[in-house]
């Protein structure tokens, strides 16, 4: 099959539902988002989109040396590869996890594993946890600039913290982490342009409040597939998308940046209901996306009126609105988030230029 620029030269070589990445564009990914950025050293790119040993290989491949990640799988994945830099950007509080993280920061003096910090429970967790094992952490100060999951809340709240990071016994606090999900599926590029100007500024009076008490605030993290490319103008901001590997059919809404949909799901419709206009296909909600509105779960490449009208858990009725699709056709769905499609396959099919399978990437970092 042939739709655009996706080549597959035997669908039926493969059982449906799985996942296809086309490698050249993966490929393609990586050299545009350092185009973008200027240099990989300006990139923590997430690891939570992928989870894979193999693609971590093609971006290390490529001069990314620094990471960030959400769980411990992903943490234990990275640093067994050896790189230099893992930022862990989730809060940890549990007692368990406290003592895996400090036990693999131990085992492995050469990367340098940090964390991020923004309730004083993480502060004195963390403190103990390096104390006993005798080590420093170096951490950043999780801002909230608007999405309200996690962070402290702006102003002299966060400045006030800030300080009280830098005064915690055996943390060394580098400076702020920012994930804007504020600016999320917000396609009008002033909208969020605005929303970026505003963490900013919010963090620049954190900056300020440090250099008032002579404290190092010069290493900051910012920023997801949405926004990384707004905060470059600031030198002292590394940024830190994860989607853009693979991108997806919701990230594409946004047309300044020129990713490629480089993840698709293969599948097949096994049924029709002409009286509804639908077919059913056997994307359901166990192999693509589970998390957006039913109607942002998958577009189909090829056919752009299709409209994912119902899933259940293995299968997906689609209005076809003038589209030509019947029983047996296979076809590819985009999905509308790349991130939690990834993690219901062990593994992507690879796909080469020609349209062949050449191999998998692995999801070696997939569960908790
Ligand atoms: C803390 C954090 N940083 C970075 C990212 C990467 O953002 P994106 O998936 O938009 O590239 C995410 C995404 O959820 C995140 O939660």
């Amino acid at each position: 099959m042939q739709v655009g620029e996706y080549r597959l030269e035997n669908p039926r070589e493969i059982e449906t539902p799985e996942l296809l990445v086309f490698e050249d564009m993966v490929q393609r990914n990586i050299d545009a988002v350092i185009r973008i950025c200027g240099s990989t050293d300006r990139i923590v790119p997430h690891a939570k989109t992928h989870k894979s040993a193999d693609v971590l290989k093609l971006q290390m491949a490529a001069g990314f040396r620094s990471f960030k990640c959400a769980t411990l799988p992903e943490a234990e994945l990275l640093v067994r590869h050896g790189v230099d830099e893992v930022i862990f950007a989730y809060p940890l509080t549990h007692p368990r996890k406290i003592e895996r993280f400090a036990a693999l920061k131990k085992a492995h003096p050469n990367t340098s594993l940090k964390a991020i910090v923004s309730a004083p429970e993480h502060l004195e967790a963390l403190s103990q946890a390096m104390r006993r094992g005798g080590m420093e952490l170096e951490v950043y100060v999780d801002l909230d600039t608007g999405m309200r999951r996690t962070g402290v809340q702006p102003g002299d709240e966060a400045a006030s913290f800030y300080i009280q990071a830098a005064r915690t016994p055996a943390l060394r606090t580098l400076g702020l982490h920012v994930f804007d999900g504020h600016t999320l599926y917000k396609p009008d590029y002033d909208e969020r342009k605005s929303l970026v100007d505003q963490s900013i500024a919010y963090m620049r009076h954190v900056w300020d409040a440090a250099d008032a008490h002579g404290l190092e605030a010069d290493d900051n993290v910012a920023g997801g597939s949405w926004s990384f490319h707004l905060y470059l103008g600031e030198p002292n901001v590394r940024v830190s998308p994860g989607t853009w590997i693979y991108w997806d059919s919701r990230n594409a809404t946004m047309d300044e940046l020129p990713f490629e949909i480089a993840a698709v799901v293969l599948g097949q419709v096994i049924d029709r209901d002409p009286g509804m206009d639908t077919v059913t296909t056997d994307v359901g909600s166990k192999a693509c996306s589970p998390d957006q509105p039913i109607p942002n779960r998958f577009t189909i490449v090829g056919h752009p009126r299709a409209e994912l009208l119902a899933q259940s858990e293995e299968h997906g009725v689609v209005k076809l609105n003038g589209e030509k699709l019947d029983v047996g056709d296979f076809f590819l769905a985009a999905p509308g988030h790349a991130c939690t499609t990834t993690v219901k396959f062990p593994f992507a099919n690879v796909v080469d230029a020609a349209g062949r399978i050449v191999g998998r990437y692995n999801h070696d970092a997939r569960d908790h």
